[in-house]
């Protein structure tokens, strides 16, 4: 039987991740996510997962303006939680390895072997110019810099001194101690959509994070191929279920015609200024568009989000989705209810095996 992860996106900055006047407007607390945390494991989820947000977009909604750091919050997460895995996101800009590698060493020992990092090169640089550590050409080498660091950290995790002379780390029998509970070393995820990006994950991650789009999935698999690996596809889904279609269709329909226009032109504007692929941000400009890291919204009644959901993990062959929703309690709980029953169903009629639910103690 297939297994098929599931986890949720955390809406680690304020507002989550719909830019629409409509959503509901809050600025992210450990209690918001602990409770999140708590209702996600009861759920029979797998994940959580963190991104890292380092400047906000503005307008009328003041969208992201407000955000947590997600390294130290999942460390508290961790010790409110007990089964899930929890992937923070870290960028090797803000980090020397030795400290990445203790303090990665240090959540999976408050987690019980549970967390693993997202290594991002920053997909927008103006958080990072705003810092003044953007080292002069950086753009062309992020993920020239992004391989070395996690070389350099995969070795201090797994040798007793480390010598390393590279371009950018320079390290003389340096020691990094304890190791982490997971061995050889945590999980490590990557979101990555250029053919670096995407070449990266392929060598180095566990799982990638993209959109559903089949050929960037094949291109992905064919790239840990080379290197001998495979690699776990996860994506994002904006999950809104209402009681009926009607009902959630006019909402999702509302929530567009009340886009923050200002705060997402920013973020387009953010990306364009990086200079790098210029259709990067297009999607961003799609007709379907209400945010950013939300993928594909999924709406209906609990019945049809189930029916759609399956539909596409048997179609898309994915391993992993996470979901984002307007409002995180409220549909969780409608998804941990109404929807995770009909769809663990669904997917067993195909042979395919998600946690959700009292199996999950079983589970492989
Ligand atoms: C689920 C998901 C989470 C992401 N989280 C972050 C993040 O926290 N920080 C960041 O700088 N970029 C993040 N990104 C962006 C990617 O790391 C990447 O920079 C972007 O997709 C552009 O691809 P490229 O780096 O290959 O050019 C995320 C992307 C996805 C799909």
């Amino acid at each position: 039987m297939r297994k098929v992860e599931l986890g949720i996106f955390m809406p680690i900055a304020s507002n989550g991740f719909i830019f629409s006047k409509r959503a509901p407007h809050y600025i992210p607390t450990f209690e918001l996510h602990r409770q999140i945390a708590v209702l996600a494991e009861e759920t029979g989820l797998d994940y959580l997962f963190w991104m890292g947000k380092w400047m906000g977009y503005g307008g009328p909604t003041r969208h992201w303006e407000e955000s947590l750091e997600p390294i130290t919050l999942s460390s508290a997460i961790a010790a409110s939680t007990s089964r899930l895995k929890l992937f923070a996101t870290i960028n090797p800009l803000l980090f020397h390895p030795t400290v990445a590698a203790k303090m990665v060493a240090t959540i999976d020992d408050v987690s019980g072997g549970r967390f693993g990092i997202n290594i991002v090169t920053g997909n927008t640089l103006d958080e990072y110019y705003q810092m003044g550590i953007v080292p002069e050409g950086y753009n062309e080498y992020r993920y020239q810099y992004a391989e070395e660091w996690t070389t350099a950290i995969k070795a201090l995790w797994t040798q007793e001194k480390v010598t390393f002379k590279g371009r950018f780390f320079d390290l003389t029998d340096c020691v990094s101690a304890p190791k982490p509970q997971q061995k050889p070393y945590p999980a490590i995820v990557s979101a990555g959509t250029s053919d670096e990006g995407l070449r990266f994950g392929a060598k180095h991650s566990d799982y990638a994070f993209m959109g559903l789009r089949a050929e960037e999935i094949a291109k992905t698999r064919g790239f840990a191929a080379e290197y001998g690996r495979t690699i776990k596809i996860a994506t994002n889904l904006f999950l809104l279920p209402r009681p009926t279609d009607a009902e959630a269709e006019t909402e999702l329909a509302a929530l567009r015609t009340e886009l923050d226009h200002e705060a997402l032109e920013n973020l387009i504007a953010s990306t364009e200024r990086d200079m790098r692929d210029a259709k990067r941000a297009d999607y961003l400009r799609a007709p379907h568009i209400i945010g950013f890291g939300n993928g594909m919204p999924v709406a209906g009644s609990p019945e049809t989000i189930a029916r759609k959901l399956a539909k596409l993990i048997i179609e898309n062959n994915v391993d992993a989705l996470q979901f984002t929703f307007l409002d995180f309690i409220k549909d969780l709980g409608v998804f941990r209810r109404s929807i995770a029953p009909i769809l663990k169903d669904l997917l067993a009629r195909e042979s395919v095996f998600v946690n959700l639910g009292e199996e999950r103690a079983t589970a492989a």
